[in-house]
């Protein structure tokens, strides 16, 4: 009996003591997995600088009823020879938790730190033999890209006053809403036209609640556009001379000196994001659009009042970005003007929202300028956007009353159709004018319809 003990005892001695040697390993390697992540989850206040990074790896977040996004962290040498992914890579890995944990922890390095690194991981990269043949095979636009992506200290040609756009007088209260409107410089009608119908600025009244009462609440509106610099060889106007006064008469002008193309559009909205954390430090949110966009501003500044109401809305707010969230791939049609070649970027495109028109936080603003100093150049604008945002591990929220591909089947034509939006792409400036007086008609028709997607409040 007792040797029948022993040899069981030295079975189980045998088989158990590394099997709970594994299991004891296994618990510590969590606990320390675990810590070192919650560490980079320290309170973090926007006026601190650079956040420390939570590092997502693409491919580990998945959302229902969108597709896997591409594994890039785990396919290295799939991607390897791919001049984008390879070069965020670099960057990527320079911020990963568990690879560099103490990278994060110093996590509030200045410009001139993300500068170079940035440039470091440009010319490690571009003097790869592999990448220089890449390189002399990419079309001429991309090249191009590629040539200047390393640079974002353009200087500022004209920008309104430090008090972020226009519409400071008269305010009540602090700016709710900022609209920063991407535009060009001939463009001026359609400026003129957003001047006068969604974009004025000063109080806006909230969409009337019901007739009696009026509307109460409301917010106060600032405007600014966004421009570069034009080609303008055959206008016969001198375009930056009337800039120049438009800009006197309107302090709503914010013109950077880089070339206006559709590639160069990203230094729009990094730029943007450097400019509204120096100058904006009061306003709540921001709306980033295109020039030839329908805003329904009234029931925008609703919407945004009903967030701040909530009894989260602080936790929110760090996280707040909506719009029409897009799933996407890049384009390879070579004549389109999204054309992004294989050999410049592999792999799906993360969740984005439509660059025609998106809503997000002052507080998110923050978080994507720094953000953006850790993400390399992208040709195309939003995407990009959705870059940052996969980095800050934030979910998008779609909205569906964003039509950035305008109404389907016949909506458009129903009495309250405009009501139950927020913004539609694409509008004529003279439709704009005529949709605005529309609007106004019937307001009171209309004022108790829901937005898109929304279902109808009991009163
Ligand atoms: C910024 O960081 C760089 C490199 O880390 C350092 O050389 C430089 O002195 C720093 N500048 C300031 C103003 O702190
Ligand atoms: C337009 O006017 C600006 C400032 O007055 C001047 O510097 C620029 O050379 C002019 N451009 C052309 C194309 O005449
Ligand atoms: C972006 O602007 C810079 C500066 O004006 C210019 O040199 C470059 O060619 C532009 N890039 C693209 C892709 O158009
Ligand atoms: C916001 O900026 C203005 C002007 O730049 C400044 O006077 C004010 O003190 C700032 N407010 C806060 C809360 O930082
Ligand atoms: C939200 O933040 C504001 C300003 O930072 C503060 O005054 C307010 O008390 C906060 N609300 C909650 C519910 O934490």
């Amino acid at each position: 009996m007792a040797c029948c003990f022993c040899r069981w005892r030295a079975v189980l001695i045998c088989v158990c003591t590394p099997f709970i040697s594994l299991v004891l390993l296994f618990a510590y390697a969590t606990v320390m997995l675990c810590m070192t992540m919650n560490n980079t989850e320290s309170t973090w206040n926007p006026t601190y600088g650079p956040e420390p990074v939570h590092f997502v790896a693409p491919g580990t977040l998945s959302i229902k009823d969108y597709a896997p996004l591409p594994k890039t962290f785990w396919e290295l040498l799939q991607h390897g020879d791919t001049i984008w992914n390879r070069l965020q890579l670099t960057i990527d890995r320079h911020f990963n938790p568990i690879l560099r944990p103490n990278n994060i922890k110093r996590g509030s390095e200045n410009g001139t730190f993300y500068e170079s690194l940035l440039q470091q991981a440009i010319s490690e990269v571009t003097n790869l033999e592999i990448m220089r043949e890449n390189f002399d095979q990419l079309p001429q636009q991309i090249q191009d890209f590629v040539s200047h992506m390393h640079r974002r200290n353009y200087p500022t040609l004209i920008q309104p006053d430090r008090e972020c756009g226009a519409g400071a007088k008269d305010e009540r209260e602090a700016p709710l809403l900022l609209l920063a409107i991407k535009s060009i410089e001939q463009n001026f009608e359609k400026r003129q036209v957003i001047r006068k119908t969604w974009g004025q600025t000063g109080w806006v009244e909230r969409q009337r609640q019901n007739v009696k009462g009026g509307g109460e609440g409301g917010g106060n509106v600032r405007r600014v556009f966004l421009l570069a610099k034009g080609r303008n060889e055959n206008v016969g106007v001198n375009l930056s001379e009337s800039l120049q006064m438009e800009s006197e008469r309107y302090g709503d002008i914010l013109q950077w000196d880089f070339m206006d193309t559709f590639f160069n559009l990203t230094l729009k909205d990094v730029l943007f994001w450097s400019w509204f954390s120096h100058s904006c430090n009061r306003t709540l949110f921001v709306f980033k659009g295109d020039d030839d966009v329908f805003v329904n501003t009234p029931r925008l500044m609703t919407y945004l009042r009903d967030q701040l109401k909530k009894p989260q809305a602080n936790e929110t707010m760090k996280d707040f970005m909506i719009g029409d969230v897009l799933v996407g791939a890049p384009n390879r049609d070579i004549k389109s003007k999204y054309f992004v070649p294989e050999s410049f970027y592999k792999g799906l495109y993360p969740m984005y929202v439509g660059g025609g028109g998106v809503v997000y936080s002052s507080v998110l603003t923050k978080r994507l300028y720094h953000m953006s100093k850790r993400v390399h150049m992208f040709p195309i604008d939003d995407v990009y956007v959705g870059m940052c945002m996969i980095r800050l591990n934030i979910p998008l929220i779609h909205h569906p009353a964003f039509l950035t591909l305008d109404f389907p089947n016949k909506e458009e034509e129903q009495l309250c159709s405009y009501h139950t939006i927020l913004l539609v792409h694409k509008r004529s400036p003279t439709q704009v004018v005529k949709l605005w007086a529309d609007m106004k008609m019937t307001q009171e028709q209309c004022w108790d319809v829901p937005l898109r997607g929304e279902v109808k409040k009991k009163i």
